[in-house]
């Protein structure tokens, strides 16, 4: 049987990651999150205090980076960052470490080596346009921004962050705006691409949809 790939974009809070995951599920397909992956380098270059402007320093650190998927936990260099890569302040800074080319170039190079021969759900902002252009399915996941900002805010608030919803949002949609209008592969939906808004939808509602549209054919 031949693998079967799916690619997931949209901004941030639309649903992708919960969706994916549980879809991967159900179809027994790997989950690829490549925002996870974006996250993990932008804590690197945090903890390491480096400055996203030094390019000569960001391309060493991604000589000397490992990032990897084991078990359903992201590694960084052998060790888990799920919890870490979730904070406010890999929030605020992930979307300018993102649109720094080196960076795209290293990511997506794992990214496609990880997809190889596989079955995958892969959800990100460049997934249909650039990542996997070939996938067999493509969605795009919206939904209002004060929606999105409630789901991160939940999100967010479950690691005790202390921030204001206002705050969120506001946040959201600068990183929304940097990662649309960024110059290499910037988030769009492609034409090709299914796209479903999840504001007044439940994750079941979603998951249900894609599954039997991807059945369907
Ligand atoms: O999906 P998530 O919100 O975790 O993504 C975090 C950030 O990583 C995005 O805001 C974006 O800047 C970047 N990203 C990206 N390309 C992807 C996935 C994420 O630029 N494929």
């Amino acid at each position: 049987m031949n693998n079967l790939v799916i690619a997931i974009d949209g901004p941030s809070g639309a649903g992708k990651s919960t969706i994916a995951k549980l879809i991967a599920k159900k179809l027994n397909i790997v989950y690829i999150d490549t925002g996870a992956m974006y996250r993990a380098l932008t804590y690197k270059l945090l903890m390491n205090k480096i400055d996203f402007s030094d390019l000569s320093k960001i391309k060493k650190v991604l000589r000397q980076t490992h990032i990897d998927f084991k078990n359903n936990h992201i590694y960084l260099d052998e060790a888990i960052v799920d919890d870490e890569i979730r904070t406010n302040i890999i929030n605020k800074n992930v979307s300018n470490v993102a649109k720094i080319k080196d960076v795209r170039l290293k990511l997506v190079e794992i990214q496609r080596e990880i997809a190889k021969n596989k079955s995958v759900i892969m959800d990100g902002r460049d997934i249909a346009s650039h990542v996997l252009p070939n996938a067999d399915f493509k969605f795009y996941l919206s939904a209002t921004p004060e929606e999105r900002g409630k789901r991160r805010y939940k999100e967010l608030t479950k690691n005790n962050n202390n921030i204001s919803l206002e705050d969120v949002i506001k946040d959201m949609k600068e990183r929304d705006k940097i990662d649309s209008t960024r110059e290499i592969s910037p988030l769009i939906k492609t034409e090709d691409a299914v796209e479903i808004d999840t504001t007044n939808k439940s994750i079941d509602e979603v998951v249900d949809f894609i599954i039997s549209y991807v059945k369907r054919r």
